[in-house]
């Protein structure tokens, strides 16, 4: 237990270190893209980055749906965003991602209200939290994070190609290096540790960047995955260690409004399609571990997930 903090602790000085560059260059979404007419789902959106991205993105003209938890949490947001932006197309919806039956809901509502979709933000997730288990049973991590974001994806999928050109972003995270996918226990069964399931459930993230934007090659949808940065959000609420850490490096911590910028330079910056299922960070391609690489990983991970949520595998 002791030799894995450390280890977190030594990964955080890691992950400090391009603050410091991040302070000298700030990474900043430069694009001028506007969004009339267009329509964005942002997972996640009533706190932290989630939130600063669906308000740029309603600054910009785009329809915006938050997609969160706590509805009434949400439609605060909503308020304050459309009152900051004059935009009144901020809609709320319910989506619970430890529970594919909330997902499958939002799904089946969303489809039926909406012609378009032009832009998916899979934003929201967990970190930390003490071993626990979604409605179906998967470990809080991978059920969050992964599983919930691939039903996501799934289902809306066919919106997404039907409007293209349109983008899934996917925010993973540095902390992915330390990510390993444990085929015979991806359920944490055997072994848990809050801190690395965060890390397998970021790599997962990637991995399915990865072998999404290969499987969508010419279909006009392309995919991205980043890392936001070492961000001051609600992500540390399971953990006073790490929200004691956040304090101690406050001064290297990102806003959410930085944090939100790689998101933002990967939904709407010209161009870009020819990256697609590229790994972001500071606005910026980066690379990523090796697992995060193995394409034998991403496929045979994409079979389970399909598996596992009982989703035709093609
Ligand atoms: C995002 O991550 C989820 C979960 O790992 C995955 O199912 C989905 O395909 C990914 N989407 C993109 C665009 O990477
Ligand atoms: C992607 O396209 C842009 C121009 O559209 C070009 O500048 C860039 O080199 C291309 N990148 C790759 C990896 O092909
Ligand atoms: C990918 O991972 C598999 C299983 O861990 C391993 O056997 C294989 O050598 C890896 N491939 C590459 C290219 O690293």
């Amino acid at each position: 237990m002791i030799g894995v903090l450390l280890l977190f602790l030594l990964f955080l000085l890691y992950i400090a270190a391009p603050q410091i560059r991040q302070m000298l260059s700030s990474g900043v979404c430069t694009s001028t893209t506007q969004l009339p007419g267009k329509v964005a789902v942002v997972t996640g959106a009533n706190s932290g980055i989630g939130k600063e991205t669906a308000k740029e993105l309603a600054q910009r003209g785009a329809r915006v749906y938050i997609a969160c938890r706590d509805v009434q949490k949400g439609e605060l947001v909503a308020k304050e965003i459309q009152t900051m932006t004059g935009n009144q197309e901020v809609l709320v919806r319910k989506l619970d991602l430890a529970d594919t039956k909330s997902i499958r809901t939002f799904a089946k509502d969303f489809l039926a209200e909406e012609k378009h979709l032009h832009i998916l933000i899979n934003n929201a997730g967990v970190m930390m939290c003490p071993y626990s288990k979604t409605a179906d049973g998967f470990e809080m991590h991978i059920g969050v994070n992964h599983l919930g974001h691939f039903l996501l994806t799934h289902l809306l999928l066919e919106k997404l190609k039907e409007s293209a050109p349109s983008r899934i972003v996917n925010v993973s995270s540095l902390a992915h290096h330390l990510g390993r996918i444990h085929f015979h226990d991806l359920q944490g069964q055997k072994f848990y540790s809050a801190g690395l399931a965060y890390c397998h459930s970021k790599l997962a993230n990637i991995l399915f960047t990865r072998e999404l934007a290969r499987r969508l090659k010419g279909s006009g949808v392309t995919a991205y995955s980043l890392h936001p940065g070492t961000v001051n959000s609600e992500l540390v609420r399971h953990s006073s260690f790490m929200r004691c850490l956040w304090r101690l490096f406050f001064f290297f911590i990102k806003t959410p409004q930085q944090g939100a910028q790689t998101s933002l330079y990967c939904a709407l910056t010209e161009g870009l399609e020819n990256l697609s299922g590229n790994h972001f960070s500071d606005c910026h391609v980066t690379w990523v571990s090796a697992q995060a690489r193995n394409e034998t990983i991403a496929r045979r991970l994409w079979d389970v997930s399909c598996d596992l949520l009982g989703i035709p595998m093609d």
